[in-house]
């Protein structure tokens, strides 16, 4: 099927804006062909996950759209890098590694995109508006930003998200269309304790159930409050959109589109009704631990996948100090964050008692694509759904889900330990 494509777009095809946009148009319009758009839609801003360094190819496509000139026509922000630019070294990075990985930054960076290095950019530069067009690549990101700001994004894949950023042109296909987004399935919280809903462990959980429940299609979360902070969302659409291919979650209230039921669902029926109960949440839980172990020595506690924000590391500071106690020496607690979290922590003065505590800082980059949990760890904890569903595989290690409490408890007493709390009372 030919798509039909306007006379700047057709420009941009036949190479009139040089070669780096011929090549990246060529690419776009291979993928409306593959997904049988019949146009192109533009977009007006971009975030590129192809900038981790998942292999040499990679690599050399973002230097070979360097050579050729191209640059990004839109505002176009970046997800983490390989590497912890400032602290590789410490962390024992392999040189040959961190080369090519400061190479694939230079590359993005020379194509004019902004070095903001996080998976939660929506937390701290350039949020999208209210149905704004924009092409995001990290799927915690864009179910973030078309559920919560409304804006109209697919999940674009590594390599497709920066020849939307260079042409400012997607296939006019999927969650960008007003009839896509209709809510398919209802999804009830029946009967849950209020105590849950203080939990921050109760969001990623939900996530992992209802990616798991639902799969591609569009939920509707009814029974949720619409005052959910942003780091409770982001622990749920990230776990969300690990388990499931999820892109958009309407809850009611929350969602601009979503005011009511039947603006979810567009005035049409959910094609299907799922009741959530306590049961089915402990069970999702139970399946967020790869490892039965309820006591026992851990190797390391992972924090900030999704990026921890500044607002999380205000909670964590106050658990520091109601505990009291400094981590334990058999204990890595390693946090990824931002530039931007960081920032805001030394103008806040926190972040020597974070450091001082034995926290480990890491800057820009990710767990699982930079080695930074070392390759003989056995057992670690997290308080992410997304890195506990991930965890298994990507570090061959056993991986506990707990929430932060537990997870700094563990860390300081240098073993498992789960508080009783309204998870276990029931
Ligand atoms: Fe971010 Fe890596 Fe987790 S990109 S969301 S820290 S898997």
């Amino acid at each position: 099927m030919s798509v039909n494509l306007k006379d700047d777009e057709e420009s941009m095809l036949n190479g009139k804006y040089g070669p780096g946009m011929q090549m990246a148009m060529t690419i776009v319009v291979r993928m409306a062909e593959v997904l049988e758009a019949i146009e192109l839609l533009a977009v007006s801003q971009a975030h590129i996950d192809g900038c981790g360094l998942m292999s040499d190819s990679g690599l050399e496509f973002a230097e070979k759209l360097v050579a050729l000139n191209a640059r990004v026509s839109v505002p176009t922000t970046l997800n983490m890098i390989p590497l912890d630019l400032q602290n590789w070294r410490k962390q024992g990075v392999p040189e040959n590694y961190a080369l090519k990985a400061t190479r694939m930054a230079n590359a993005y960076i020379q194509m004019g995109c902004i070095p903001t290095w996080t998976c939660a950019p929506y937390q701290g530069y350039l949020a999208p508006h209210y149905r704004q067009q924009i092409a995001w690549g990290e799927s915690n990101a864009i179910v973030y930003a078309n559920s919560v700001f409304g804006a109209r994004t697919n999940r674009y894949a590594d390599y497709m998200d920066i020849c939307a950023a260079i042409t400012g042109r997607v296939p006019k296909y999927g969650l960008h269309l007003m009839e896509n987004r209709r809510g398919q399935v209802l999804i009830r919280l029946v009967d849950l304790p209020q105590a849950l809903f203080a939990k921050n462990s109760f969001y990623p959980v939900l996530g992992y159930l209802i990616g798991k429940l639902v799969q591609d299609r569009v939920p509707v979360i009814d029974g949720l409050t619409a005052n959910l902070s942003s780091d409770d969302f982001k622990a749920l659409g990230a776990a969300a959109a690990s388990s499931g291919a999820v892109g958009l979650i309407h809850i009611i209230g929350l969602t601009p589109e979503a005011s009511t039921l039947e603006d979810a669902f567009q005035s049409s029926s959910p094609e299907e009704t799922i009741d959530v109960h306590m049961d089915d949440l402990l069970g999702a839980k139970a399946e967020l631990s790869h490892s039965s172990r309820i006591n026992g020595k851990l190797d390391a506690v992972v924090l900030g996948c999704p990026h921890f924000s500044f607002m999380e590391f205000q909670t964590l500071v106050k658990l520091i100090r109601q505990i009291g106690r400094p981590l334990s020496p058999e204990v890595r607690l390693i946090i990824l964050t931002n530039q931007i979290s960081m920032g805001l922590l030394q103008r806040a003065d926190l972040l020597d008692e974070i450091t001082g505590f034995g926290a480990e800082l890491v800057l820009d980059t990710c767990v699982f694509h930079s080695p930074i949990v070392s390759s003989g760890a056995q057992l670690i904890m997290t308080n992410s759904g997304k890195c506990a569903y991930y965890g298994p595989g990507e570090l061959n290690t056993q991986v506990l889900f707990a929430d932060l409490e537990d997870c700094l408890l563990s860390a300081v007493n240098g073993e498992i330990t789960r508080k009783q709390d309204a998870w276990n009372r029931y």
